[in-house]
């Protein structure tokens, strides 16, 4: 049995004006009339073995994920986190309640965000993963790197394995710039952030890198209450569990891991260069969404929801104005909009 499990817990703060606390960047519709969160349950729904959909998420955002799975005809069963632990904790939760289900059960996680552009593609090698997965194997999807970014993990692989994945003789999670270039030069993947394993093969080896994680993630399922299709996980117990990312936990540590080589197009939307990036642009390169109208334009991302946007003859420009704010940036400028988020929470 494969259950598919989403990990819905960043905010995505280079995302302002649209992505707000109360508003994760998960839940907005960037490209086309879906978002994110909700492209991930439709890249799985109906995946040959799967069973019900786990999503893990905190309290205020599960009417959010309610009420976008009901939009889209999902079923969902929430595990709700008493606070946020990093991804670790959380994934962990999930294996115990699968395991707990199916003592075999293979997970298949996924992170909300992502924007994955061959649906086929993916799900061919969502299917490779999770054989791979029942031989006792964490395997992770690694993509074709295009630039030293440091947000990422990166992979070395090894040698081909009979599942049709490749092991791994090194994981880097989130290397500085300069070990990032060396390692784009030697033919590295990223880590794409999905993983597929056998729910007790990540136990097992939580057990044996992280046990604060896997007792008190295992602790909070069974002390944790069911109402309906949500399970809220035990305060006191999943509170015991050590702060930290699966990448750091578990991938850079453990002799199981291994890759499966994906050849989708596939961006995190990350910051809204990466939107105009994915999203489908007309011949001089603008993206508009919303009441924009763009004259003599080049290279732009024009988007509200809320007041009209008119712009004439500016180029590669990000332009996004939500009822109570507006961005304008340069698009190589991107990032920074994290310093602008960060200015604005200092003045309150
Ligand atoms: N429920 C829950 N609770 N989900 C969480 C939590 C948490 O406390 N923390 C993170 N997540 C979810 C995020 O919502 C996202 O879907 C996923 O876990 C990954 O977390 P990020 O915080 O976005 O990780 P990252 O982008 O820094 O790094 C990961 O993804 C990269 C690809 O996008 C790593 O796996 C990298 O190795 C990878 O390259
Ligand atoms: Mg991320």
């Amino acid at each position: 049995a494969i259950y598919p499990v989403i990990l819905c817990g960043g905010s995505g703060t280079r995302l302002w004006p649209s992505s707000r606390s109360d508003r994760p960047k998960q839940f907005l519709k960037l490209i086309g009339d879906r978002s994110s969160f909700q492209e991930t349950i439709l890249r799985v729904m109906d995946l040959p073995g799967a069973h019900e959909i786990v999503v893990v998420t905190g309290r205020h955002m599960a009417e959010l994920v309610e009420r976008q799975a009901r939009e889209i005809g999902a079923n969902l069963v929430v595990i709700i986190e008493p606070e946020a632990r990093d991804s670790a904790p959380a994934i962990a939760a999930a294996a115990a309640y699968v395991r707990a289900k199916t003592p075999d059960g293979v997970v298949l996680m996924l992170a909300a965000d992502h924007h994955i552009a061959e649906v086929d593609v993916f799900r061919e090698a969502a299917l490779t993963a999770v054989s791979a997965a029942r031989t006792g194997l964490i395997v992770t999807f690694g993509v074709q790197p295009t630039n030293p970014a440091t947000g990422f993990g990166y992979i070395k692989p090894g040698e081909a394995l009979p599942s049709g994945v490749k092991s791994i003789d090194a994981f880097v999670e989130k290397p500085d710039l300069e070990t990032a270039k060396r390692y784009l030069a030697e033919g590295y993947y990223w880590n794409s952030g999905n993983f597929a394993f056998a729910a007790k093969t990540l136990l097992e080896e939580l057990d044996t890198y992280e046990p604060a994680i896997s007792n008190g993630a295992i602790d909070a399922v069974e002390k944790g209450s069911r109402d309906g299709i949500t399970l809220h996980l035990d305060a006191g117990a999943f509170a015991t569990t050590t702060k930290k990312s699966l990448d750091y936990a578990v991938m850079e540590r453990t002799d199981k891991a291994a890759v499966a080589p994906a050849a989708f197009t596939w961006s995190d939307l990350g910051a809204w260069d990466a939107i105009w990036e994915a999203s489908i642009r007309d011949l001089s390169g603008n993206t508009a969404t919303g009441d924009v109208h763009l004259i003599n334009t080049r290279g732009v991302l024009a988007r509200s929801n809320g007041p009209f946007v008119g712009a004439i003859g500016v180029e590669d420009l990000l332009i996004v104005a939500e009822s109570d704010a507006v961005l304008v940036c340069r698009r190589d400028d991107a990032q920074a909009v994290k310093t602008l988020v960060d200015v604005l929470k200092a003045s309150g």
